[in-house]
């Protein structure tokens, strides 16, 4: 039974007790922040290969000492679940010898960059019964949520276009960019629209770390997809770094920076030529503008849950629900199916470059 502390902060006597692994930026900045929120999550121990970051968090979490060597910690320390915020390329390994060790496990983004290792996961997982979440935290961004409310309401009209923006700065490969950093997108495409069905991708590099991919792709249901993922542009900058863009029927909704969510409805039609349209040569319909809405966070009031960065980003919603799924044996609401799809359309992107055709989402090993 939960009960409300302030808004959006529950009580819980029911406690998930927690290890952390990996104890770097996004874990520090982020994670860690969000999970010292929860209540229903008791962090019984954490574990870093670096023992500044691993007692740092020691320290945050009430704990008088850490560990650098997951297999100590787990003979050691009693738990029931696993936060890993990994280097990329370990995460679903790690990921593993934490199910085989008998926890359930939450995963930053992505779940893993290559197949066999995420494959191997999904069978200890489903031989060891345990639960798999995966940090898409932008489903639950602010920003994207009153996306996807807009597209699912009333009179939006079925998607008839996806359009995402991804460029950052600096990534070490071609592969970093695509499998890594571009998989939110993937993730925010298949939550906003459907299932990816086919794409074609061009490469521009111009030098190692500096490269941009354009993507043309159809989803299942019929959607068509235009995606641009770079590191030529900056973390820093203000604008223009990351942008999704969905056309309804005359709606069209965006989001800049995952933050200003802006909604165009449909122009009012004021008078229809459609009759004689084609001996016009024009548009057939005469339309006046209508305002946008535009919703926008309040910064200032920063007394609040939700104006704190891991709010408006949504990993502390993310968390929660591999949180309330493993204490209440629910399905987590992100996990492991959608971090393989991700990796699938990555992979898919990179065959298209290779061999300059276009490539099915099925095409990618069709093994579940
Ligand atoms: N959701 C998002 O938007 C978002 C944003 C940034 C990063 N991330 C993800 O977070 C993850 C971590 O990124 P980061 O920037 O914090 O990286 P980082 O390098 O700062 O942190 C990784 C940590 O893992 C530790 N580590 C490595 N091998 C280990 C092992 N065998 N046992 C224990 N600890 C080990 C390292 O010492 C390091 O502290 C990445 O997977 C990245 O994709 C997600």
């Amino acid at each position: 039974m939960s009960k409300e502390l302030f808004p959006g902060l529950e009580l819980s006597e029911k406690k998930l007790k927690s290890v952390l692994i990996g104890c770097g930026e996004q874990a520090t900045n982020l994670i860690h922040d969000a999970i010292a929120y929860m209540d229903s999550v008791e962090v019984v121990a954490v574990c870093d290969l670096n023992q500044e970051r691993a007692d740092f968090a020691a320290r945050r979490f009430g704990l008088d000492r850490s560990y650098q060597d997951m297999d100590e910690m787990f003979r050691e320390v009693e738990a029931q679940a696993a936060f890993v915020v990994m280097i990329p390329r370990l995460q679903a390994q790690i990921a593993r010898r934490c199910v085989e060790a008998g926890l359930h496990v939450y995963t930053e983004k992505p779940l893993g960059t290559e197949l066999e290792d995420i494959y191997a996961l999904g069978e200890s997982a489903r031989r060891m019964n345990k639960k798999i979440g995966v940090s898409f935290n932008k489903r639950y961004a602010l920003a994207y949520q009153d996306m996807k409310r807009a597209i699912t309401s009333e009179g939006f009209g079925s998607p008839s276009a996806y359009i995402a923006k991804f460029i950052g700065g600096y990534r070490s490969t071609p592969t970093d960019l695509l499998r890594t950093g571009s998989c939110h997108f993937f993730d925010l495409g298949r939550h906003l629209i459907g299932e990816l069905d086919e794409l074609y991708a061009y490469k521009y590099e111009k030098a190692p770390g500096q490269h941009i991919f354009s993507v043309t792709a159809q989803f299942e249901n019929g959607c068509v997809g235009s995606m641009v993922m770079g590191s030529m542009g900056s973390w820093a900058c203000g604008f223009g770094m990351e942008g999704v863009e969905v056309r309804g029927d005359r709606n069209m909704v965006w989001a800049d920076n995952g933050r200003d969510f802006t909604w165009q409805k449909p122009a009012k039609i004021l008078n229809s030529y459609a009759e004689g349209a084609s001996s016009q040569n024009t548009q057939a319909i005469a339309e006046e503008a209508v305002p946008v809405e535009i919703t926008r966070p309040n910064y200032s009031n920063i007394g609040k849950l939700t104006q704190n960065n891991f709010y408006i980003n949504g990993n502390y919603q993310c968390i929660k629900g591999f949180v309330d799924a493993v204490l209440h044996d629910g399905e987590p609401p992100v996990g492991y199916q959608d971090g393989l799809m991700a990796l699938k359309i990555a992979l898919a992107i990179e065959r298209s470059v290779a061999e300059k055709r276009a490539v099915r989402i099925s095409e990618i090993d069709g093994h579940v």
